[in-house]
């Protein structure tokens, strides 16, 4: 029996005592162009209707207390596509960063990008940077957007980045750990997700969280962005508390 004194209001509904919960979510938002294409609609339809879904992760984990939920956005591979639902998701992502201050900041969250600034749009960086420094002394979940990220990417400027202390005598080589390398990624100071989720159905991992998600449990639905909804949050969350996570050991 699980001890309700422990567990958060909408966790004790769900029947999810705390300690089963994830510390942090990974999410791949993908089919929104596959949702939309379905209902005889252009792609970009799929895009804004994936907002609505975002809303509902977010105030979810929140309610849920969950630590961090991080938002595969755009992936550094995502500008090969045609300028014009380029444009629209960098509109979207600058609606999005306007629109959801006040609930961001209603609902506690702290919001952090992870990705490369340089190719991003000078209107969405200022939007970017004015949510997160409204937010960043907010004490609920922590909303990470990964915008224009690539895991091959985050761990080359690491790599970078360890290189020139090394050169400039700063490090020491053999003091290179684990640790040493995860503080130099985008993601330093994060727990590492525990759960990665996909919506629209491919087993793939499309360049996300590389480093990261070495023991985070997969759970992938064929249910694409747009349609993703609570029950089915649940469901994910759910199934992850009943897995037996063994990280190389035995139970
Ligand atoms: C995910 O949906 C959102 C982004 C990659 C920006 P897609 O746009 O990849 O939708 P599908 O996978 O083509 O259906
Ligand atoms: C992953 O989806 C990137 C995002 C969800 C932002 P993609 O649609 O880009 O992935 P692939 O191309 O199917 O691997
Ligand atoms: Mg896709």
């Amino acid at each position: 029996m699980a001890d309700t004194t422990s567990l958060t209001s909408l966790a004790a509904q769900w029947g999810l005592p705390t300690a089963s919960l994830p510390r942090h979510v990974a999410i791949i938002m993908d089919g929104n162009g596959r949702w939309a294409e379905r209902q005889g609609r252009p792609r970009i339809e799929g895009h804004r209707h994936g907002v609505r879904t975002v809303r509902m992760v977010s105030e979810t984990c929140t309610q849920l207390d969950i630590e961090a939920v991080t938002l595969y956005c755009l992936s550094s591979e995502n500008w090969k596509r045609p300028p014009a639902e380029l444009d629209f998701l960098m509109h979207l992502l600058e609606q999005y960063l306007i629109e959801e201050r006040r609930l961001i900041m209603e609902q506690g969250i702290r919001l952090k990008v992870i990705g490369r600034r340089d190719r991003l749009p000078a209107n969405v960086l200022a939007e970017m940077d004015k949510t997160l420094a409204m937010s960043q002394d907010n004490p609920g979940t922590q909303l990470v957007l990964a915008i224009d990220y690539g895991g091959r990417d985050e761990i080359t400027r690491a790599i970078r980045k360890l290189a020139s202390r090394v050169a400039s005598g700063q490090l020491d080589v053999e003091a290179i750990s684990e640790q040493t390398v995860a503080d130099a990624l985008d993601t330093s100071g994060l727990p590492e997700p525990d759960l990665l989720i996909r919506t629209g159905g491919d087993m793939r991992i499309s360049n996300y969280l590389l480093w990261q998600i070495s023991y985070a449990e997969i759970w992938v639905t064929e249910r694409c962005w747009p349609e993703f909804s609570q029950a089915e949050f649940r469901q994910a969350l759910t199934e992850y508390a009943q897995r037996d996570r063994r990280f190389g050991g035995l139970n």
